[in-house]
């Protein structure tokens, strides 16, 4: 029965990848605002949760400083992230729901010994019930908006898909502050930056995964559905899913080992307005699935949302109205002289709300302060249109466009 199963499996696919299923649930964002709790929730956590999260992201030697326990200034940005995927860690199984974030580190999931609101609505990691769990002892801090997340390191035996690490190091976060984690649809976030952006001491889940050879190359890709059903997309490990696009895959370098960091030669929009094209290094460019909405400078972003007509509500959102998608310009993303273009209906997001359909802006102003220019982040409304794979052996991503049958159903 196992074994045909395995057989089955490995029709049509590479070996020695693992998958994970990803789902597409609602945002903390969003069901703050379907329980009319928003505009409240972001005047008491001002300033913007997104500069927060990369403030402290240069220069990259300040991720060192934390040591015995003094935690860095960090922030996942939970509040927007909606692709979940399944984990399992320790023996038996104990799962978790968790964001696979490549713009940050560190794996972190619930202890039980939590006893903060959030962790009550969610899976907590029972380390007494494990027969594989390693005592570490040592604190971790993660900045949140008004408080830290806090917590103890651990290694466990970690199930990703069809891939089991040893001894993985992790936290169990005993304390989970404010209010929006309680409406978190995650347990906890598994982070595929590079090891520079840790925040906890020791190896990355990714880089557990390549020292332990359990993958056929230091690889691991995402497919992300911007519609439809509950089935989100996919994240593997271990190489690339070929049905999901199609050839070719631009490769382009990694300027800086932290976040997935690349070079943006240039964003246009519709022959109208050009950003990030001055000098010849261009600006640059992170590729973020932790991250919901395309962030760039705020002088920027604010130019764009004025050419498109978005205008601002009283909490820094951009609305639109809904019935000018389909006549909104082309925005254009030029990396390593390929165009990535989206349409507004691909760029602009419609929730739901008292029955009434609501579009908003899928750009957002995020000032990262950087030695190396201007950055621009690209979360999933970028990344939902394209194809992304992160090649840890030669230090570049790649970005090519979905086949047919992966842009429409599954
Ligand atoms: C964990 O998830 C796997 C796969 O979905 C499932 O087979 C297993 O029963 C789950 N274990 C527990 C303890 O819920
Ligand atoms: C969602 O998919 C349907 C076809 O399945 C398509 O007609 C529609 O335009 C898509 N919407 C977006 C926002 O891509």
């Amino acid at each position: 029965m196992r074994t045909s199963l395995l057989l089955l499996v490995c029709v049509g696919f590479v070996h020695g990848l693992g998958r994970v299923s990803l789902s597409r649930l609602p945002s903390v964002r969003s069901r703050l605002r379907a329980a009319e709790q928003l505009n409240e929730f972001l005047r008491e956590h001002q300033p913007d949760v997104f500069s927060r999260r990369y403030a402290q992201c240069y220069p990259a030697t300040q991720h060192y400083l934390r040591m015995g326990g003094r935690s860095t200034e960090r922030l996942y940005n939970f509040m927007d992230a909606q692709f979940f995927g399944q984990i399992s860690l320790g023996k038996p199984e104990q799962n978790f729901t968790v964001v696979f974030d490549t713009g940050s580190t560190d794996l972190w999931v619930p202890s039980s010994y939590c006893v903060s609101q959030a962790c009550a609505m969610h899976h907590k990691f029972k380390a007494f019930e494990s027969s594989t769990y390693a005592h570490d002892g040592r604190v971790f801090g993660i900045h949140y908006g008004s408080g830290h997340l806090l917590g103890v390191m651990a290694r466990e035996e970690l199930k990703v898909g069809s891939v089991t690490v040893q001894n993985q190091v992790f936290g169990e976060a005993v304390y989970e502050p404010g209010f929006a984690f309680v409406l978190a649809q995650f347990d906890g976030v598994l982070g595929l930056g590079f090891p520079q952006l840790a925040e906890e001491l020791g190896s990355p889940v990714f880089d557990t995964m390549i020292a332990q050879g359990l993958l056929d190359e230091p690889v691991f890709s995402f497919y992300l559905k911007n519609n439809g059903s509950s089935f989100g997309g996919e994240v593997v490990f271990g190489g690339v899913d070929e049905t999901r696009f199609v050839s070719p895959i631009n490769w382009i370098a990694v300027t800086q080992k932290g976040y997935w960091q690349i070079r943006l030669d240039v964003v246009k929009v519709q022959g109208a307005l050009r950003f990030c094209y001055r000098g010849p290094q261009g600006c640059q460019a992170v590729l973020d699935t932790g991250t919901s909405l395309i962030g760039g400078p705020a002088r920027d972003i604010l130019l764009l949302q004025q050419f498109i007509g978005a205008t601002p509500t009283a909490v820094g959102e951009f609305l639109v109205d809904c019935v000018r998608i389909s006549s909104l310009p082309v925005v254009s993303f030029q990396i390593n002289n390929v165009e990535y273009s989206l349409t507004g209906e691909q760029y602009i997001r419609r929730e739901t709300l008292n029955n009434k359909e609501i579009c908003f802006s899928g750009f957002q102003s995020i000032d990262v302060p950087s030695s190396a220019g201007p950055i621009w982040i690209l979360g999933d409304v970028f990344l939902s249109q394209f194809y992304s794979i992160y090649d840890r052996g030669h230090n570049r991503v790649g970005l090519a466009h979905l086949s047919e049958n992966s842009q429409i159903s599954v």
